[in-house]
């Protein structure tokens, strides 16, 4: 890789969490030699914005990420396993948001905030962790560095747009259809999620989400606490933007809410936001459009020895996705 401003693509630049990306690296100033916009072939001589202009959009092949120093893959499992060893056999680095690499022993996973260090060992791959697993490790590895973590117990409030642009459009039909007196309609969910709260919708491994799966294999490894016993249900709630978690864990001796929200006041990546006497606690509509995580109800959890709850809330799809993907980038250029 060249010292001088990267080229750097984006595969997927049409998605959800791809065209946040194109945003994020516009708001965080992410300096470019070239922009290459990526998507499929359906895509194809689309137009996307970036720094008010109009950015033509390719169908992605092998050609295409040739001499890119960076590449952005957020379209999907599949393209990110056919393309992200090229890009790494090139020379170039593939920060990726699909799951194929995540618990790859070669590939690093990495949230800056929790092991941003981990960047350094990058063998031209690094995964960029589940969208839960991301907001929840940046609100505990300061809770667990200062206290050692014992157990954890989670269940989620995930917004529509962590299931991709379709799913997203799909709750706004439904919200006017509902409105309009209509039977609301189902294409890409197996529910309808107007009006509704789905502890499911993703694949399953045995009596387990693919999602719940995924959080505590990431949680895991990202703080490097692989025994860590973590109970979690996965559920979808009929939000655009922002995945919530209410959160119990367990440290290791006794620890005050004050004592823990004081750690959590000094972390990187975190506003507390936690006066219920005023209802101010962390919502998905109050942290879309951030890029920090939001934590709050911190309080004693009296049902179980040394225990604590706490409300989280993220952008699934700043911080969750595309915010932390360019930092990971930020974090290999500051290395070369
Ligand atoms: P396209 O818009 O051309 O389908 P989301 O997560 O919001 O569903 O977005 C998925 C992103 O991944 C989109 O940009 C989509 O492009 C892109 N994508 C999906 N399948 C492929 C593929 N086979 N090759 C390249 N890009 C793909």
């Amino acid at each position: 890789m060249t010292s001088s401003a990267p080229s750097v693509a984006l595969v997927g630049a049409t998605g959800a969490a791809g065209s946040t990306v194109l945003q994020v690296l516009e708001d965080r100033n992410f300096p470019l030699r070239e922009l290459r916009a990526l998507a499929s072939p359906r895509s194809a001589g689309r137009t996307v914005t970036f720094r008010g202009e109009a950015l033509t959009v390719a169908a992605v092949e092998a050609v295409c990420l040739e001499g890119c120093d960076i590449v952005f893959f957020a379209a999907g499992g599949a393209t990110s396993k056919e393309y992200a060893p090229l890009v790494a056999a090139g020379g170039g680095v593939a920060v990726d948001k699909s799951s194929v690499f995540r618990m790859d022993p070669e590939v690093p996973l990495v949230v800056p905030e929790v092991n941003g260090e981990k960047v350094r060992e990058h063998h031209g791959i690094i995964a960029n962790p589940n969208c839960v697993a991301i907001p929840l490790s940046v609100a505990l590895a300061p809770l667990h560095r200062a206290f050692g973590l014992r157990h954890l117990t989670v269940s989620t409030y995930q917004a529509a747009s962590g299931g991709g642009r379709a799913l997203r459009e799909e709750l706004e039909t439904q919200a006017r259809e509902d409105a309009a007196g209509q039977a609301p309609s189902r294409k890409v969910y197996p529910h309808v999620l107007h009006g509704n709260v789905v502890p499911g919708g993703w694949r399953m491994y045995g009596d387990d989400t693919e999602e719940e799966v995924k959080v505590v294999q990431e949680f895991r490894r990202l703080l490097d606490l692989p025994e860590l016993p973590v109970g979690i249900t996965t559920v979808r709630v009929p939000v655009a933007v922002g995945h919530a978690a209410a959160v119990w864990i367990e440290l290791e001796s006794e620890v005050t809410p004050a004592e823990a929200r004081h750690v959590l006041e000094g972390a990187a990546g975190i506003r507390v936001v936690d006066d219920p006497a005023s209802q101010t606690y962390p919502t998905p509509r109050e942290v879309a459009g951030s890029d920090e995580v939001h934590v709050g109800r911190i309080r004693r959890d009296p049902s179980r020895e040394h225990g604590l709850a706490l409300f989280v809330a993220a952008d699934n799809l700043r911080k969750g996705a595309a915010t932390n993907a360019v930092q990971v980038a930020e974090l290999v250029l500051e290395y070369r």
